[in-house]
């Protein structure tokens, strides 16, 4: 059950008093980084980084292409953590594991989330290499039974009942739009509804017109239960997804979503979105 997989208050508490014995400055923003995207933690100015391995009670790291680090410093003048690698569900981690740093986060201090993955276009007028500023997701894991706040309700986390129609921060929103203007990302701006999936396999056919049906404009493995549990505890959220492929709508197409594809087109664009964010963090 979700019990026997969430954590105390205690368990993440001592993480974040280990994290702030060891940092200079309170982040004000975190940013997790998703897949391929984790080189803008290299942009941070004063760093002090943590491997995941290294800090105590943390998840650890699985996938090949995240290096598993916490990365703590300045961003474009606003003091950041960075999650250089997240946890995905697929890789068999719980949902409390995989929204564990969200409230060490929180303890921390953060008032700002700032989430970015790789996904799958779904809407027909998005092209690959698209960044698509989430204005709302679909939790899909969560209609199986896998929402991060099942289990015991904490108090000093947030309510037992959370209202998700607020998930992303309309004020932010707009700021990101005007980043998008000033950093030329105009052009390959889109904006939309981001569903999750659990994975690790990518949608057949007849799910994709489900997901369509459904009102998803991208579909993704990962970033909606952070958000869950970030907008528990009252932090404000930024969401945006690179639109690494095109699912395959057509039993005649000859494409098949892949890995690889997803990986190049995150190098393609991994510096438009790193300037994307880091104008954005100036503004907030
Ligand atoms: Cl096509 N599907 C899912 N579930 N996740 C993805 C993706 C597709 N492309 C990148 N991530």
């Amino acid at each position: 059950s979700s019990n026997e997989c969430s954590f105390t208050y205690e368990e993440y508490k001592e993480t974040a008093d280990w994290l702030q014995e060891r940092i200079k400055e309170q982040p004000k923003v975190a940013i997790i980084c998703g897949s391929g995207l984790g080189d803008l933690a290299n942009l941070l100015e004063n760093k002090t980084d943590f491997l995941y391995k290294d800090i105590p009670r943390f998840p650890q790291s699985t996938v090949h292409g995240h290096a598993g680090k916490l990365v703590f410093g300045k961003l474009n003048g606003k003091q950041c953590v960075c999650m250089q690698g997240r946890f995905h569900f697929y890789e068999g981690y719980s949902i409390a594991k995989v929204t564990y740093p969200v409230r060490v986060f929180f303890l921390l201090g953060v008032e700002t989330l700032i989430v970015t993955n790789a996904a799958g276009g779904l809407n027909p007028n998005f092209s690959v290499g698209d960044i698509m500023l989430i204005k709302d997701h679909i939790n899909m894991p969560g209609f199986a039974g896998q929402n991060p706040l099942c289990g015991h309700n904490d108090e000093r986390f947030g309510t037992r009942f959370p209202c998700m129609s607020d998930a992303y921060d309309r004020d932010i929103f707009r700021l990101a739009k005007d980043a998008a203007v000033e950093e030329n990302c105009s052009s390959f701006l889109q904006e939309g509804v981001y569903c999750m999936l659990a994975g690790p396999t990518f949608e057949t056919i007849a799910e994709c017109k489900m997901l369509q049906t459904l009102g998803a404009d991208a579909v993704g493995m990962s970033t909606v239960p952070e958000v869950i549990v970030a907008r528990h505890c009252g932090l404000r959220v930024f969401g945006l997804s690179l639109i690494t492929n095109k699912v395959v709508m057509d039993y005649a197409s000859e494409e098949r979503a892949n890995h690889k594809e997803v990986l190049e087109t995150t190098k393609r664009r991994a510096v438009d979105l790193q300037r994307l964010v880091s104008a954005l963090v100036a503004k907030l």
